[in-house]
């Protein structure tokens, strides 16, 4: 989603903030710009739909932009069509304020008659321009700039992550938030807000993350943090760990094929130093033994593909914890009046930590008494802030829009945190525990292995690209798997496709099946092969052709029946999912690339959805 950087230094702003642009393309944007001070031409703002590199080329890579401080700004429309006037930076009436907006203003309209009323005139669709307009009003009565944004952030309602600048504060950048992520850097050559770390990572890993209801004035010097009645504020400093290279493509051709070949390396960092003498170990979290053995009721709340990783672990965890386990969407969740009480556990799942439903809806779980824990890849994001236990996924930064190493990562730490949950019931069996913990440690050599056969995913891709119309079918674990296959699909290669459950088949969607439709059937869980295969032979017999993903253990059986079939490593029942779905993550690139899709920036589609 919209991305925001800003840079008060000792050097020239605009190629900074070209830069830092650039490093969250990945969020997903329509429109993009950059607004420079400097003290011969004041502001200069320049904004271009389409790609950055559009941008970059009108300002010849920013060196037509002189000056040190400014703000840049990717947008993702949502009030008011992509466009030149649409994008931000927006400037008000008078040219002297220009702010860059992430989040949504409800009482915009509202606002913008008032301010007509005053005789402002505006120029674009966008309740961001709303509130460079309004600072304006507010700074001609108050002829100061942070009592102004005091004042408008009073007036306004809404999310926001805000980076304004001034043409009459030669060296400051004003910056606010609620609800929309906005972290404070401290670099060698100035100072930097920036909505995303990667933005802003080449230059330093000293940070600091804005609370909600804070304002930071940010010069090449300094920065001071102050909260909402304007009282100076002591912030803590993180230093963020991630390395450079990891947001670059590393001589891959996609961020998204150079992810899904991490997941060895970012399953073994999110499991081993979880795995101390045979045992689980959560450090992190403060559950008490007293308290878990008074759970009566778990639910996983999530969206998309994390959403997906909860379909997955409600099997997995019935299975170990003997507990009801109800898993929902963000979304729904949030307005359904749920039934959660203290004895409920909320598990989250977000990689970014920042989608706004799932926090909306973790807001709604803790109102009503109930215990959270979060399971988030970025550090320090909100969801991780506001949950009463976080555990990190330390998948490293995803860059690719469609979710890889971020998934797997979430399906083992649900994994780690089903076992932990249920030796502290005492629901399962040593000798059970013991061989998952085992398989556990061996599941980063075990997707090493399978993705070193990426072309034999590769060869079906190319055989199979060109159907319109996909099924992915499955039982119990597979089914949940199929959801995330089926996504991972369509998402990037923007081919229509539906995940079932095998058993609904015959309910309804076998109409659908007819000569040379391509069925990805997954038959990986043994518990219920010989049904998966019973499945198989149904949609053969309506001349479906079958793609099949399967285990080592089943691969003989199933090649007798299946057109294709992919074979991965067997494993404990409950890891599964984790090996079986790298081969429909792989499946879904190459069927992307031979159907030439922008696969690290699908069309419509952002990283991290902080808009309802
Ligand atoms: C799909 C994908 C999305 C996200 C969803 C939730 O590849 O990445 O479906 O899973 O937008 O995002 P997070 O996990 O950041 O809350």
């Amino acid at each position: 989603m919209c991305g925001i950087i800003g840079f008060a230094g000792r050097e020239q702003a605009a190629p900074i903030l070209l830069d830092g642009l650039a490093r969250m393309e990945y969020r997903g944007y329509d429109s993009a710009g950059i607004a420079v001070r400097s003290e011969a031409k004041g502001l200069q703002v320049k904004k271009a739909k389409g790609r950055l590199q559009v941008l970059s080329d009108l300002t010849h890579g920013g060196a037509d932009l002189e000056g040190t401080l400014g703000i840049g700004h990717t947008r993702w429309a949502t009030h008011g069509e992509p466009n030149d006037i649409n994008a931000h930076p927006h400037v008000s009436e008078n040219g002297r304020i220009a702010l860059v907006h992430n989040g949504i203003i409800e009482n915009y309209l509202e606002i913008k008659e008032q301010l007509q009323r005053h005789g402002v005139k505006f120029t674009s669709d966008t309740d961001s321009e709303v509130v460079a307009q309004l600072l304006e009003f507010h700074y001609n009565e108050c002829h100061n700039m942070l009592e102004a944004v005091g004042r408008v952030l009073r007036r306004i309602q809404g999310s926001y992550a805000f980076g304004i600048i001034c043409s009459d504060y030669p060296n400051a950048l004003i910056a606010a938030r609620k609800d929309s992520p906005l972290i404070l850097g401290y670099g060698e050559n100035g100072n930097y807000i920036a909505s995303d770390v990667t933005a802003i990572i080449k230059h330093t890993r000293d940070v600091v993350y804005m609370e909600d209801g804070e304002i930071a004035v940010v010069t090449a010097e300094n920065i001071d943090v102050f909260d909402s009645e304007m009282n100076p504020l002591e912030k803590k400093h993180s230093q963020v760990d991630w390395d450079v290279s990891a947001a670059e493509k590393g001589g891959y051709a996609h961020f998204m094929f150079k992810e899904i070949m991490e997941q060895p390396e970012a399953v073994r960092k999110t499991l081993s130093p979880r795995v101390r003498d045979g045992r689980v170990v959560l450090d992190d979290v403060k559950l008490t033994a007293e308290y878990v053995k008074n759970i009566s009721r778990i639910f996983i709340i999530a969206c998309g593909s994390s959403y997906h990783v909860g379909m997955v672990s409600k099997y997995s965890w019935e299975r170990l914890l003997r507990r009801p386990v109800q898993v929902d969407l963000a979304s729904e969740f949030r307005y359904s009046d749920p039934l959660v009480d203290e004895n409920t556990l909320v598990i989250v799942i977000s990689q970014s930590g920042e989608t706004l439903d799932t926090m909306a809806a973790m807001r709604e779980a803790k109102s009503r008494g109930a215990r959270t824990l979060a399971v988030v890849n970025v550090v320090g994001s909100s969801i991780a802030r506001e949950a009463d236990d976080v555990l990190y996924t330390w998948a490293g930064p995803e860059i690719a829009v469609a979710t890889t190493k971020a998934y797997t990562t979430q399906l083992v730490l649900m994994d780690l945190i089903g076992l932990y949950l249920a030796d502290l019931l005492g629901t399962v069996e040593k000798s059970e525990y013991d061989a998952i913990l085992a398989e556990m440690q061996v599941l980063p050599e075990k997707m090493r292995r399978l993705l070193e056969h990426f072309e034999d995913v590769q060869y079906f891709a190319s055989r199979y690209f060109n159907h319109n119309s996909i099924f992915f079918i499955g039982r119990n674990l597979d089914y949940a798997m199929g959801l995330e296959g089926s996504l991972k699909l369509k998402e990037i290669s923007y081919i229509h496709s539906e995940a079932y459950a095998s058993g609904e088949l015959k309910h309804g969607t076998i109409s659908l099946i007819e000569p040379g439709t391509l069925v990805v059937a997954l038959g990986t869980y043994a518990a219920l092969f010989d049904k998966a295969m019973s499945n198989v032979v149904e949609v053969k017999a309506r001349g479906a052709e079958v793609l099949a993903v399967t285990t080592e253990t089943f691969k003989e059986k199933m090649e007798k029946t299946a057109d294709s079939t992919i074979v991965v490593p067997d494993t404990h029942p409950i890891l599964q999912p984790s090996l079986g779905v790298v081969p429909l993550q792989l499946f879904a690139y190459y069927v992307a690339l031979q159907r030439g899709c922008d696969i690290d920036k699908p069309r419509n589609l952002a990283k991290s959805v902080t808009v309802e």
